[in-house]
């Protein structure tokens, strides 16, 4: 990506094996100030050098993404982000108890954090994350700096999942996405704030409310608002409008309308399928897990279709449920 951004200078984007090959020349890209698609256990990530202000604008350039909404700083391990930031007793819990995994921890800049200021969005918080992917971890440890990553897709899109869905958003704004097969969780990671003595929860995410607050040993505060009215900057990736599919989103179906896909949840609707435009089950088992895994993926197919509703069957609000619940009910916002 050129730093201003013109995606028309740009070769048809490079897909490429995850192999030594692979990474030897993500690693190069990252290197040079460069952009790199690569998987992780959520979602693919769209990353860049977070020390270089420029490669970070390239970033924001390349998703058409507001320039104040912070990233997340990747790192290999907590060693390297208690170099970025400073962990409290709570943070420190997390991390040991989920990390390499699908949590974000927001913490206090620390005194040597090397994150740009335009990664942090010119707070002073730095959002760090630990993935638990074998090729994300590769990367990592490989370019030796942390890498700033937000969901590989186009702003406002559904998140990408596997390689082509990189492909679809991005050919010609991004340099190459390694491909790491399909993400094992498919929502994004869980948004821990530590930056006082109340954690609190800025996004459900791939790591359950209840898990945390086991850790913790007593529940988790919501994001609230800020007296000062900084609630927008607290946690801005929590627009209503977002991951948006083409199509209107119906939720909590339990009827058909004319024109309508269906996505389903258990089975639920299964009755309606003979009468529906598009059929698909996020895990016909009821498996909260199998249908996080599939909804990004689930929600690209069924738009493809071209139908102008995709009804969705309820979704219980338990574990990754209430992850999943908040990806639905922005996808179902005006916009
Ligand atoms: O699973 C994930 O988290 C994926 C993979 C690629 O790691 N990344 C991801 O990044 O979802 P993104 O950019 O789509 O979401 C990052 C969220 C945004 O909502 C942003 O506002 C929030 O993190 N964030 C980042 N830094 C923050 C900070 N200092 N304070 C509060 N929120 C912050
Ligand atoms: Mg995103």
């Amino acid at each position: 990506m050129d730093p201003l951004g013109q995606p028309e200078t740009k070769p048809v984007l490079n897909k490429l094996r995850a192999d030594a090959d692979g990474l030897a020349a993500a690693r190069r890209l990252l290197t040079e100030g460069r952009l790199v698609a690569f998987p992780t256990e959520t979602v693919y990530g769209l990353g860049a050098d977070a020390t270089d202000g420029r490669a970070v604008a390239a970033i924001y350039a390349a998703k058409g993404r507001p320039a104040f909404n912070p990233l997340i700083a990747h790192v290999a391990d907590l060693t390297a982000a208690q170099r970025q930031g400073v962990f409290s007793a709570d943070a420190l819990a997390l991390a040991q108890a989920f990390w390499p995994g699908p949590l974000t921890l927001v913490v206090p800049v620390g005194p040597a954090c090397t994150v740009s200021e335009l990664a942090r969005a010119g707070l002073s918080s730095v959002a760090l994350r630990v993935p638990d992917h074998p090729v994300a971890l590769a990367l990592l440890s490989a370019f030796g700096k942390p890498v700033a990553a937000p969901s590989a897709n186009r702003s406002g899109r559904v998140s990408p999942t596997c390689a082509q869905h990189v492909v679809e958003d991005l050919n010609g704004r991004i340099d190459m996405v390694l491909d790491g097969g399909a993400t094992r969780v498919g929502v994004e990671s869980t948004i821990v704030a530590a930056l006082d003595g109340t954690p609190r929860l800025l996004r459900p995410g791939g790591i359950s409310r209840a898990a945390l607050e086991a850790v913790l040993g007593r529940p988790l505060a919501d994001a609230e608002p800020e007296t000062d009215g900084s609630q927008a900057r607290l946690a801005p990736g929590r627009l209503a409008s977002h991951y948006a599919p083409a199509a209107r989103v119906r939720l909590g179906a339990a009827d058909l309308r004319p024109d309508e896909a269906i996505l389903d949840f258990g089975e639920q609707l299964v009755n309606l399928r003979p009468q529906a435009k598009a059929y698909l089950d996020l895990s016909a088992a009821g498996d909260l897990a199998e249908a996080a895994a599939n909804l990004f993926g689930h929600l690209r197919r069924l738009d493809a279709s071209g139908v102008a509703t995709i009804a969705i069957a309820p979704i219980p609000n338990a574990g990754l449920g209430e992850a999943i619940n908040d990806r639905l009910s922005r996808a179902a916002a005006p916009r």
